[in-house]
């Protein structure tokens, strides 16, 4: 495993790998997992997807231009020892591990930005959130031209974002999207559950359990239109004390629409999604499940 922290440099090392496969008649695949470091079993699971590739290369970089002002950059959990340790473990090839001054050495003049998918959900309470994931993002596409991407499904609305620019801006990479890992007790994994106390690590079990639960309910026809699931998933929230809203929502996917009150869940053409953001003290935390057209929900 080698760890560069140059663009120059990485770009260098993937066409020269790049050139060697294709000397000996060979194509190279590389995959990419982007992260902001401290990782845990969510990474770990997107890099055992990424080794179907030739190249794995990880990328930990906690992106600034992602996080307002108000917003915790520069308290975000990093320990770079130990997730070197772990890249190691599931058999990166190449960190890609940048400092600010690397990726932005001077004040920088483009962005990349997607509309309208970007004004809810996150959008809404993150202003220039995603501005700041879309720009980063194209990026390290840009770097290190992966086939292949991988992106937890926990950022449903990041992944629906960036599959928007990769086709608007015709890249040539394949977005993988992979499955929320969990807690055993549900708590959807995070580098930001390390902020929450024992209480409200106790009570954010509210998200997955009231997910779960909302999800039994839709199969067993208790819940049967987006209103009811949005007002049942608030309300169960709502019964912890510690939990402070920020959205319940209830939306196609990828598409991010806003569905009739009473649009009927089983009869709805296509994907939706019900999106959870909830705070526990100065902790957000994120959370959904997908459903599919029979109310099957396939990334819970
Ligand atoms: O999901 C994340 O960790 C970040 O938003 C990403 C995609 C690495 C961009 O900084």
């Amino acid at each position: 495993m080698i760890v560069i922290q140059e663009p120059a440099e990485l770009q260098s090392e993937i066409k020269r790998r790049r050139f060697a496969a294709a000397r000996m008649g060979r194509e190279l695949s590389v995959g990419l997992v982007p992260t902001m470091g401290y990782l845990h079993e969510g990474h770990a699971s997107l890099l055992r997807k990424a080794r179907a590739n030739d190249v794995v290369v990880l990328s930990i970089f906690v992106n600034p231009i992602q996080f307002g002002p108000n917003e915790d950059f520069e308290r975000y959990p990093r320990d770079a020892q130990r997730d070197l340790a772990l890249a190691e473990q599931e058999g990166v090839d190449i960190v890609f591990m940048p400092e600010v001054k690397h990726m932005y050495p001077q004040r920088a003049k483009t962005k990349v930005q997607v509309s309208d998918l970007t004004s809810g959900l996150c959008g809404a309470s993150r202003p220039g959130h995603f501005d700041g994931v879309t720009t980063v993002v194209s990026k390290l596409f840009h770097i290190v031209v992966p086939d292949f991407a991988y992106f937890g499904m926990k950022d449903a609305q990041q992944v629906a974002v960036l599959s928007q620019m990769v086709r608007d801006l015709n890249m040539n990479v394949t977005l993988v999207p992979c499955p929320i890992v969990r807690e055993q007790d549900g708590l959807a994994l995070s580098s930001r559950n390390v902020y929450l106390s024992d209480e409200q690590r106790e009570q954010a079990l509210v998200l997955s359990a009231s997910l779960k639960e909302a999800r039994q309910r839709i199969d067993e026809g208790g819940i049967t239109t987006a209103a009811d699931l949005k007002a049942f998933l608030t309300d169960r929230i709502l019964s912890k004390p510690l939990a402070e809203i920020d959205y319940v929502d209830v939306l196609t996917f990828p598409g991010l629409e806003a569905l009739p009150e009473n649009a009927k869940i089983q009869e709805i053409e296509g994907d939706i999604i019900a999106a959870l953001a909830v705070k526990f003290g100065s902790t957000r935390l994120i959370d959904n499940m997908l459903l599919q057209k029979k109310g099957v929900a396939i990334y819970a």
